[in-house]
């Protein structure tokens, strides 16, 4: 039984930032024996990767107690598991399936790329083609390079970073994200950690002498949280000042503006890092930016900077990450914001009536839902109650919604008004759920 305590119950549509709550002493065990009942091919699927993989997943994020939902199939916004549940997905593979599963050109480009070859060492049309349309969409982009994971992406603009500067540190905000390489997650003398939102923290961090600024739009991973008006642009123009190059990773923000999150505040990176949705679903990664930086890496030139990689510019993943991009204009985009919007809305008046204190941040169609009182703006604000996140997110999956384990969520293309109905009814079911524990 979950248990808990609030000490006021003044909640508005935004958040309930008078209240004081009390969470000690929650467990999860109720919802855990219904996950369990509902998912015993799940379970039992586990217990076999359990014994070829490290926890069972080879993929970190992936991983939630008491095991995870195994896959069956997926088609439009529906996913299903091998017990036979039916979920809206509200995942979407942390966020690069912005069309959903199985979307019609998508499938078709794949066939007709497959047919054709499956990789080739060579440049190839799909290459020429998917690297034009970005070319041309983004205003930063003026040239590309492909990689096969936005990770692989973020190591090449480091590289290229170094090589230009001849510097080797780089500084990197307090809950950024940017892959799992070494310099982006092991603790180094080279990288300094500064609070997002902080413009005189930048600036002294500047002072020492850095190869780079790596920043996100809106800080995805740490809790969707979102640039104060104005900020990405001083920072860039302090980190060009101080002769560091300014490094915007768009691996999850680029779904959300036609011309790129830096096209629409008019903000212009040295370079950007892409991922997610460019590859239509497919394994990807890009580094694109001023032409002279990308030029590092031209064998055309004496002393190039090296950059391969067996399946770069794969002709599956460019196919299927042109006719997702074509997919994905301005109008498209409008609409998932405009939908995204409601959904925040409608979690925050069910938290409100549910006494549950919630703040959704959103950055796009990109939402986290914080079990907490005030908006955070950078990492050191977000509450960490692991708990009370896992009861949502397994009260969630009870009610065949599938969002990630965190607590964001994001929406596709193909969403109907009927899985938006149920995205907000599950929300609002699940909310109730923990107030009932609440005050159980
Ligand atoms: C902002 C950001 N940068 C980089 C990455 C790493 O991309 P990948 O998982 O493709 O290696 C991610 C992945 O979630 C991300 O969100």
């Amino acid at each position: 039984m979950l248990t808990a305590s609030t000490s006021e119950s003044a909640c508005t549509a935004l958040g309930c930032s008078d209240q004081q709550t009390n969470w000690d002493a929650v467990t999860s065990q109720d919802l855990i024996r219904e996950y369990e009942v509902r998912t015993p091919k799940s379970k039992a699927m586990h217990e076999r990767l359990l014994r070829v993989l490290p926890s069972g997943e080879t993929r970190s994020v992936t991983y939630f107690a008491p095991y995870p939902v195994a896959v069956q199939a997926g088609s439009g916004a529906s996913l299903w598991d091998v017990d036979g549940n039916q979920y809206v997905d509200v995942l979407n593979n942390y966020t690069s399936l912005v069309h959903g599963h199985g979307y019609g050109p998508v499938i078709e480009a794949l066939g007709r790329a497959a047919a054709a070859g499956t990789a080739f060492t060579g440049p190839h049309t799909a290459l020429l083609e998917l690297a034009e349309l970005l070319v041309d969409r983004f205003p930063a982009v003026e040239m590309i390079r492909f990689t096969n994971s936005g990770t692989e992406a973020a190591l090449l603009a480091l590289r290229i970073a170094r090589r230009v500067t001849e510097r080797s540190s780089i500084i990197l905000f307090e809950g950024a994200y940017h892959g799992t390489a070494p310099e982006f997650v092991d603790p180094s003398p080279a990288v300094i950690r500064v609070p997002y939102n902080d413009l005189r923290a930048l600036e002294v961090a500047l002072a020492t002498g850095v190869a780079a600024v790596f920043a996100e739009p809106f800080l995805g991973s740490a809790g969707v949280l979102s640039a104060q008006d104005g900020y990405l642009d001083e920072a860039r123009s302090i980190t060009a000042q101080a002769g560091a190059l300014f490094i915007l990773d768009e691996v999850q923000s680029l779904r959300n503006a036609e011309h790129g999150v830096h096209g629409e505040l008019g903000v212009r990176p040295d370079l950007i890092v892409m991922g997610k949705i460019i590859g239509g679903g497919l394994p990807v990664g890009a580094v694109g930016g001023r032409r002279d930086l990308l030029e590092v890496t031209a064998a055309t030139r004496p002393g190039f900077m090296p950059h391969s990689g067996t399946f770069n510019g794969n002709p599956l993943t460019m196919a299927a990450g042109v006719a997702a991009m074509r997919a994905l204009d301005g109008a498209t985009i409008s609409v998932l914001d405009e939908r995204a919007a409601q959904v925040a809305a409608a979690i925050a008046e069910a938290a409100s009536a549910a006494q549950v204190p919630v703040v959704v941040t959103r950055a796009g169609s990109i939402l986290h839902v914080h079990l907490q009182d005030s908006t955070p703006r950078r990492a050191s604000e977000v509450v960490s109650n692991p708990e009370e996140v896992t009861a949502l997110h397994l009260a969630l999956l009870l009610e065949g919604v599938y969002a990630a384990p965190r607590g964001m969520l994001n929406l596709s293309s193909v969403m109907t008004d009927a899985d938006i109905d149920r995205i907000t009814g599950a929300y609002a079911r699940a909310l109730q759920r923990l107030r009932g524990a609440i005050d159980a």
